[in-house]
């Protein structure tokens, strides 16, 4: 009796809502997809669209279109900068959680999951901790316990509000680097060796239980050669392999997704082969850090629309083909974008020779470029047999 009377209150309240507001969707009538979000569109396969997030933007009460569609268009976010390790601790023993927890309280508000961003990472050190190495007043041991310190500080302060943790980032080389033979590159694997990856994951793991710990990289969308020694899809493939093997709790592995127009990069098929490759690892994957340059060229800068339309163009199927890879993988969780309009990219202040821009999926005034409409239909006409709901990742013990 119970039951019956819960349904025909809920009734009530649906013809209410029918007389209330806009004539609801009907198979006939169905929403116009094109003018939902990307969130929205994206939860149709369980999928999270993010995007990195600059909080001075997002606190810019100049600039509200940022905000509003940081929490319109995505339901993942993740720290642009203020999560990392001199942001965090920039005087020794002295943690600023601050901007961090903002961002959080702002995920929270809108209903947004947050990927953890960075545990571990050469870049973007506090200048106590390079320099004390450096001129020797921190020991290598001490450097160890340090790193536990912070992995255990920082994780815990987060625990239960962070969905991804990217536990190592970037610690691969190039083959571009010296020596050209791929290795563990960086501050961390010069100091303590790579014997420090394990570690963080294991001690990310006892501060938190639930999150799901994610290796983190660029230039590995897809397989080459298949040699570790100039294949750096292989070599990072070869180190998760082996970190699942010893029983390291990694969950997942994130493909940043930098990529640029002038590169020619990769197809659909190609991305959606690695990623599954990951994936039949036990791994949970992810494109993280999504963005598609171009150089900007006189002709650009002058805008002459014969040099932009091609690279506008480019930029949208690149877009396009790490998204479409996503699709077809159940085990790739989310898709987020290294910020979202050309007025906020790192990449003019970063690739400055030769200047490089256009990067995003909007225009310096918040305008959708092609990009951000090939986004959509890629969430839009995808689905069975081909493209399946999400499979949900456990965290590893
Ligand atoms: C970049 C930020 O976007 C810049 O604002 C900052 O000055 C430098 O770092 N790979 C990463 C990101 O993992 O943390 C980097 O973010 C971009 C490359």
């Amino acid at each position: 009796m119970k039951l019956h009377r819960w349904f025909a209150a809920g009734a009530v309240v649906i013809a209410a809502a029918a007389v209330a507001g806009a004539a609801p969707a009907t198979a006939s009538h169905p929403v116009d997809p094109a003018q939902q979000s990307l969130r929205a569109l994206g939860l149709r396969h369980d999928l999270y669209i993010g995007t990195a997030v600059d909080m001075a933007a997002l606190a810019d009460t100049a600039d509200p279109q940022y905000r509003a569609t940081v929490s319109k268009e995505f339901s993942s976010v993740t720290a642009e900068n203020v999560m990392k390790w001199e942001s965090l601790e920039p005087t020794r023993g002295t943690y600023n959680f601050g901007p961090a927890d903002e961002l959080i309280a702002f995920a929270k508000r809108n209903n947004q999951k947050v990927r953890g961003h960075v545990l571990v990472w050469h870049n973007q050190l506090p200048a106590w901790l390079t320099t004390g190495v450096s001129d020797g007043s921190i020991s290598k041991a001490e450097l160890r316990d340090i790193l536990r310190n912070h992995i255990t500080t920082v994780v815990k302060h987060f625990k239960g509000k962070i969905w991804q943790w990217d536990v190592v980032n970037e610690a691969v080389s190039d083959p571009w680097d010296s020596p050209p033979t791929l290795h563990y590159k960086g501050f961390w694997a010069q100091n303590l060796g790579p014997g420090y990856i394990a570690d963080a994951f294991r001690w990310a793991r006892a501060a938190d239980p639930k999150a799901l710990l994610f290796y983190n990289d660029y230039n590995i969308e897809a397989f080459g050669s298949g040699d570790p020694a100039n294949d750096k899809t292989q070599f990072v493939y070869d180190l998760a392999k082996s970190l699942r093997r010893d029983g390291v709790p990694i969950d997942g592995v994130g493909s940043q997704g930098h990529l640029g127009t002038q590169y020619g990069n990769y197809d659909t098929l190609q991305v959606a082969a690695a990623l599954k490759k990951f994936s039949g690892l036990g791994l949970a994957t992810a494109f993280t850090e999504v963005d598609v340059r171009s150089q900007m060229t006189a002709g650009v800068q002058a805008g002459d629309s014969n040099e932009i339309n091609p690279r506008l163009q480019a930029s949208a199927a690149n877009y396009s083909v790490l998204l479409q890879a996503c699709l077809a993988d159940r085990h790739c969780l989310s898709y987020t974008v290294w910020g979202f309009t050309d007025k906020h990219s790192w990449v003019p202040t970063w690739f400055t020779n030769p200047p490089e821009g256009l990067a995003t999926i909007m225009d310096e005034n918040y305008q959708p470029k092609r990009a951000y409409n090939e986004l959509k239909a890629d969430l839009i006409y995808s689905g069975p047999p081909y493209v399946l709901p999400r499979v949900p990742q456990k965290p590893r013990r």
